[in-house]
């Protein structure tokens, strides 16, 4: 590895969160070797012509192998946000498993995922290489919140939470072009085909072995009342990706929580007549979506009125952003409440290109005691990113 000649590549550079990412590195990373690659050299030219210092430039299709390959040999770690990923992602990871590169990503496409540790994670064990999806807004606050709440836990009550309920509450944001093409791919795949249905069904698509017998862990579908911490829930878009990473984290640890342990994601609003309103709202919005995301027709029509490829929230709306996640453990009657929160910056792109960073920056220069393999943020980086979040202001402490 110390031959390569950078430490981090960042592929899909000219992308609209690729972009953050960027800016990102140059204001954090001085002392790294980093690069930027992408398919089109001038819009490569023009990210590189907008940084405070030169960066080397690497044109490369994502669709090409054998470039995929030769990208993968020049650099310690890819951090790719050529997405959707079901269309661009699957020759870079076979590269990295195969160099043993180590990889990060922001994917939430649980069907592109299966068949990325089905065919690859073998391998990466075999070369070292840490290929590591869903280090944004989707996984990490699911992943490192569960895996922080679970350390206080045991230092408060000498045992794991045998539950946690992870609750999405006060947050500001938008979305771009990258992410709505995503979510319309994977309902384009849902809907041709009975098996990507059925997985994404299956509440634990990502563990090790999906067909094994669990316990039942069945996802939202309800408003609901949280009456400890008295706040309605509802369910959660992304739960369908997170509680399977929470859940192929745990599986690859070897369940240190027990083989009983659940995890659930919801959405919350306050307990009030307003938080009811918003809550009513929001179930609203999301049979609206669900609608849309079943039909073809409308599925077209959002295509064209959605934010296109490259386009996404202006800095301001970025800058107002924020989020908080409260997650809750519980064993018998001991009960913990840990905080995943980040008050500076939208979910989806500024917060989301701090944490793809600091896992980019985490998996070239921190020494991880894990293994290779197709894993998870807590799995492949534990304590050294959940350190390197605080430290770029990101919150993960008991409430
Ligand atoms: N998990 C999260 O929290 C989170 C948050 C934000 C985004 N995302 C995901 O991140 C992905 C990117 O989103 P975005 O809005 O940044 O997308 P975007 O603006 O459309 O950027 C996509 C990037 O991929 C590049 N690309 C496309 N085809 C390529 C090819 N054949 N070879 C090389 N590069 C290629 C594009 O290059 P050109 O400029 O040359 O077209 C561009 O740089 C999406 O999958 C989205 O869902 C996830």
């Amino acid at each position: 590895m110390t031959s390569r000649d950078l430490d981090i590549i960042v592929f899909g550079a000219t992308g609209f969160t690729g972009r953050l990412v960027c800016d990102y590195l140059a204001r954090t990373a001085r002392t790294t070797r980093w690069g930027i690659a992408g398919r089109n050299r001038d819009k490569l030219e023009a990210v590189a012509k907008g940084l405070p210092h030169p960066v080397p430039i690497i044109v490369a299709d994502a669709l090409d192998p054998a470039a995929m390959d030769r990208l993968a040999r020049q650099t310690k770690v890819v951090c790719t946000t050529t997405g959707p990923f079901a269309r661009y992602g699957e020759a870079l990871v076979a590269a990295c498993a195969e160099a043993g590169t180590h990889y990060c990503d922001l994917t939430g496409e649980v069907p592109f995922m299966r068949r990325m540790i089905d065919a690859h994670h073998a391998r990466a064990i075999a070369s070292g290489a840490r290929i590591v999806h869903t280090c944004g807004f989707d996984s990490v606050p699911s992943d490192l919140g569960t895996y922080g709440l679970q350390q206080a836990f045991r230092a408060t009550f000498g045992r794991p939470a045998t539950t946690v309920t992870a609750l999405f509450g006060e947050s500001s944001g938008g979305v771009s072009g990258g992410t709505v093409a995503s979510a319309l791919g994977l309902a384009d795949e849902a809907a041709k085909d009975r098996d990507v249905r059925r997985l994404l069904a299956n509440p634990y698509a990502l563990d090790p072995d999906p067909r094994a017998a669990r316990p039942p862990a069945p996802d939202d579908k309800m408003l609901g009342w949280d009456a400890k911490l008295k706040m309605f829930t509802m369910p959660f878009v992304m739960a369908q990706v997170n509680t399977r990473v929470v859940r192929r984290a745990h599986a690859l640890a070897g369940f240190p929580y027990g083989q009983d342990f659940r995890y659930r994601e919801v959405m919350s609003t306050p307990g009030s007549a307003r938080g009811l309103a918003m809550a009513l709202g929001t179930a609203t919005v999301l049979g609206g979506l669900a609608l849309v995301l079943a039909s073809p027709r409308l599925r077209k029509i959002v295509a064209a009125r959605a934010p296109q490829a490259g386009e996404g929230p202006s800095v301001e709306a970025q800058a107002r952003g924020h989020w908080k996640v409260r997650l809750v453990g519980e064993a018998g009657d001991d009960r913990l409440v840990y905080i995943a929160a980040d008050p500076d910056g939208d979910p989806g792109y500024r917060s989301t290109a701090r944490m793809l960073g600091e896992s980019a920056l985490c998996l070239a220069h921190d020494d991880l005691a894990s293994s290779g393999g197709v894993t998870t943020p807590s799995v492949a980086m534990g304590d050294a990113l959940v350190d390197r979040l605080r430290r770029a202001g990101i919150v993960l402490q008991p409430a």
